[in-house]
């Protein structure tokens, strides 16, 4: 399975922050916002992804991660030139998908929690799509996902003024291969962009849509509003100092799943200096 991290957007809810830079590239605590759902899909196993950007973010993305390859992954970059929305990243990524299946995570959501790995890695041989539904309090914010009597999901809409259910999709999906040519089909919404739920709700009518409820145990947030970013910023810094253990360390992830061993890691703590992060990797080293 391949990976897309979709990057790009013009964060116009936090300007004046995002007017010169990328919103994917601002801070949660201690590291760029890019490095949790980066993590979040090589927890998944994946390990060829590819960046779409607008195009004057390219080079900074570029670099930040590189090649991938001091992470035991092959990354690639490509630009979304205007924000036409989320279903056209399989129509940018299309070669780079060639036959494989693909999943995407959007660069501005963080998800933590006891068993992720376990269940993103149950994703990989997916038939048809898979994507999450989380009860939040502000559903009209999200794609909201509606179920029947018996747990079934029925509907698929995209920000709706009177939401259905609680139950908001987060920025993680999963999918075969002919999402390419279904994310063709998809026509734009009234805010003029092609929408992931419209290509959710294709495969929902195929009968071809799995939805998991994430529990309690799983936090997810997305940061596209001032409150929301500082909420995930005020997260990550509770429960990393809390248990010393960090959230979204890439190099740690790539170690504990042997991506990269010992010595890209020693490389890794010089890159990082005396930062913090840098210390932290230095402490995996230990025995
Ligand atoms: C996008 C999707 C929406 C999803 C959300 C998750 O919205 O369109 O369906 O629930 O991401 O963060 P956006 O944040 O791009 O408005």
């Amino acid at each position: 399975m391949k990976g897309i991290i979709l990057a790009g957007g013009t964060g116009t809810r936090l300007f004046p922050i995002t007017i010169a830079v990328s919103k994917q590239l601002l801070p949660v605590y201690d590291k760029p916002m890019i490095y949790y759902p980066l993590s979040v899909l090589m927890l998944a196993g994946i390990r060829e992804i590819l960046f779409i950007t607008t195009p004057h973010d390219q080079k900074s993305f570029e670099k930040l991660l590189g090649d991938g390859s001091h992470l035991g992954c092959k990354f690639e970059y490509a630009v979304q030139e205007e924000p036409n929305g989320l279903a056209e990243a399989f129509i940018i990524g299309e070669e780079f998908i060639g036959d494989d299946r693909v999943a995407l995570a959007l660069g501005d959501n963080i998800f933590h929690g006891n068993g992720l790995g376990t269940l993103l890695r149950g994703k990989i041989n997916i038939d048809g799509a898979s994507i999450f539904a989380y009860p939040v309090k502000d559903p009209q914010r999200y794609g909201v996902v509606e179920f029947n009597e018996e747990n079934k999901a029925i509907t698929i809409e995209e920000k709706p003024q009177k939401p259905k259910s609680k139950y908001a999709v987060p920025g993680l999906y999963f999918y075969d291969n002919q999402v390419v040519e279904l994310a063709k089909k998809v026509k734009p919404s009234a805010r003029g962009e092609k929408e992931i739920s419209t290509l959710n709700q294709m495969y929902l009518d195929k009968g071809k849509l799995e939805v998991g409820v994430m529990t309690r145990g799983m936090s997810w947030f997305d940061t596209g509003t001032v409150e929301s970013l500082d909420d995930a910023t005020e997260f990550i810094r509770v429960l990393q100092n809390r248990q010393s253990e960090m959230i979204g360390c890439v190099e740690e992830v790539a170690y504990l799943h042997k991506f990269i061993n010992k010595s890209e890691i020693e490389i890794a703590v010089q890159k990082y200096g005396k930062s913090k992060y840098g210390e932290y990797l230095q402490s995996l080293l230990a025995p």
